[in-house]
């Protein structure tokens, strides 16, 4: 996985911004960040006090150049009540570092590594150092699917430790959990009823902001039926975008097509679709991964639960529908309209 996480002392290139050119958000020096955390949608910058590490007050939105103002307010967190609210009493380990780093250590607050290192997924390594075979190590493709999956998903969720506080501190992971135990001992999914929008959820249980996909794909009929994160992904890099195994829709239909079991149903892809081949509206991830979940302020990510969105639920629950994601200048009842018209459709499931 990217290097997400840097000292800009060791790495001067970390900063993506330019920091001599004065912006009324930044109030601190380069000389005050000890260290540097994203490179693709944002990056924030944390100050070190003690053992400790506190995210200072900008963030820089690298999709639209901007600075930002970082502090996570009241109602966008379940934690956000139980801590000040200033970010000097925020610290990143119990709050951020069990994501960014390898073993941090709850009683020093140091960390093995910075990232995410090889043992977040494989589970500790120095045994297998010591006697390097298939035995002294986790590979996530010999686990159960479930437990596969959740090597993933300790990351990539909205959750809850079921242990809080742990000695009067509340963490915002699953401490305790390696890959290969139950993740549900550990870490609850936040939860969601459906109607509600919350700040994790749109009304109808896909996610709204980012790092959703695990509790996204859990609802997936592809999740119920074996496929892992990593029948797509390859974490140890590809030249595709997201870290793809293939570019999306060689991969989508090296298992779906006209004559798959795994539908879609329609003679041609063309027909599934109803729009020409090579148009943006033929690609799967378009309607099927709509990009609606909030990375930051308008940059979103793609959901993963997989379902199509029909427009009729933007209508009743404002939940952003595929259609009109593309098709901005059209009102959803536009789209619903068009997909009346399209053969093999179920009136019952996209009306
Ligand atoms: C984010 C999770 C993750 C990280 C980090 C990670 N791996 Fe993996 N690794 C996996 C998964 C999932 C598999 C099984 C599926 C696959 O091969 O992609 C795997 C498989 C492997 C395999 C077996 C490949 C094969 O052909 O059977 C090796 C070897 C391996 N990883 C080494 C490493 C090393 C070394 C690192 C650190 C530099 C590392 N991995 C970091 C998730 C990870
Ligand atoms: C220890 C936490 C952790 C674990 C475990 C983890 N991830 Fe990630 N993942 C991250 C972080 C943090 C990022 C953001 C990386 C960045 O900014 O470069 C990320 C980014 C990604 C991306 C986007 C990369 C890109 O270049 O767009 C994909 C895809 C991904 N992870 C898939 C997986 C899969 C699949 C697994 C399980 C095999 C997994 N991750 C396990 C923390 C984790
Ligand atoms: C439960 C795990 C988890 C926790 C806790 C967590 N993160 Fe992340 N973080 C991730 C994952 C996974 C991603 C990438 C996936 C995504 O954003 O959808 C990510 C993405 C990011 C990014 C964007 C990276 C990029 O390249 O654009 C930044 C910055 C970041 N996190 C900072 C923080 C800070 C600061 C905290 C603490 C306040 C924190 N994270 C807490 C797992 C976590
Ligand atoms: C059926 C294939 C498939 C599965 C399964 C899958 N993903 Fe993805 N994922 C994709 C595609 C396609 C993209 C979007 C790539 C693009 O925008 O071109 C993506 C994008 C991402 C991104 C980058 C953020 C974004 O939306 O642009 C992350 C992080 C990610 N996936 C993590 C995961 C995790 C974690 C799991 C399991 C819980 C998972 N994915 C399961 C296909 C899949
Ligand atoms: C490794 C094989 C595999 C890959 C790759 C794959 N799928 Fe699937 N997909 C399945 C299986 C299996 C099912 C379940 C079929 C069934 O219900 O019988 C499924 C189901 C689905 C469904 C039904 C709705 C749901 O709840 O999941 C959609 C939509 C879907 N896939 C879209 C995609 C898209 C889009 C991609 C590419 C990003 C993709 N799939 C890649 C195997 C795959
Ligand atoms: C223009 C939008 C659109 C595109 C692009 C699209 N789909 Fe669909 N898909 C739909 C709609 C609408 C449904 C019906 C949803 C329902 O019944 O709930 C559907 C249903 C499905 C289903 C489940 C029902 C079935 O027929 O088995 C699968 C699987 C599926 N699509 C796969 C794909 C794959 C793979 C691609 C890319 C080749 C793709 N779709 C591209 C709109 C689209
Ligand atoms: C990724 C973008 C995208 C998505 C998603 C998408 N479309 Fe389209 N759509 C297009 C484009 C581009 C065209 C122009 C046709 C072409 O490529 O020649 C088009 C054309 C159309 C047309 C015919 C032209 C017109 O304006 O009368 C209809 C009807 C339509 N789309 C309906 C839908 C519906 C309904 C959905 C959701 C199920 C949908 N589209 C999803 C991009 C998209």
């Amino acid at each position: 996985m990217a290097n997400v996480v840097r000292d800009p002392k060791e790495h001067p290139d970390a900063i993506l911004p330019d920091l001599t050119k004065p912006d009324p958000l930044v109030k601190f020096k380069k000389d005050d960040i000890a260290l540097v955390y994203g490179s693709i949608w944002k990056q924030r910058y944390f100050t070190k006090v003690g053992n400790d590490y506190f995210p200072l007050g900008a963030q820089w939105d690298i999709t639209h150049q901007i600075w930002r103002n970082y502090f996570v307010a009241n109602n966008t967190d379940w934690w956000v009540p139980l801590y000040p609210a200033d970010n000097m009493k925020r610290p990143t380990g119990p709050l951020c570092d069990g994501c960014h780093s390898v073993n941090y250590n709850l009683q020093t607050h140091a960390v093995t590594e910075w990232n995410v290192g090889c043992e977040r997924c494989h589970g500790p390594g120095s045994d297998h150092v010591a006697k390097p075979t298939r035995a002294t190590i986790v590979n996530p493709a010999r686990l159960d699917t479930v437990a596969a999956t959740d090597t993933c998903i300790q990351c990539h969720s909205q959750g809850q430790p079921l242990q809080k506080p742990i000695n009067g501190v509340y963490y915002d992971w699953p401490v305790g959990y390696e890959p290969g135990k139950n993740l549900r001992d550990f870490w609850q999914l936040e939860e969601h009823k459906i109607g509600e929008t919350t700040f994790t959820h749109f009304a109808d249980g896909t996610g709204h902001k980012n790092r959703m996909q695990g509790n996204d794909f859990v609802q997936s009929a592809m999740y119920s039926h074996g496929i892992t994160c990593f029948s797509c992904h390859d974490v140890h890099g590809t030249d595709n975008r997201a870290q793809l195994l293939k570019p999306a829709n060689v991969m989508c239909l090296e298992c779906h097509g006209p004559n798959s079991p795994n539908g879609p149903r329609g003679a041609t892809i063309e027909a599934h679709t109803q729009h020409p081949a090579g148009s943006a509206g033929n690609e799967c991830v378009n309607c099927h991964m709509p990009k609606i979940e909030t990375q930051l302020a308008d940059v979103n990510v793609r959901a993963h639960t997989f379902k199509f969105i029909p427009p009729s639920v933007t209508v009743q629950d404002k939940v952003p529908n595929a259609c009109n994601t593309c098709h901005t200048d059209k009102t959803p009842a536009w789209a619903s309209e068009a997909l009346r018209k399209w053969p093999g459709r179920s009136p019952w499931r996209v009306e």
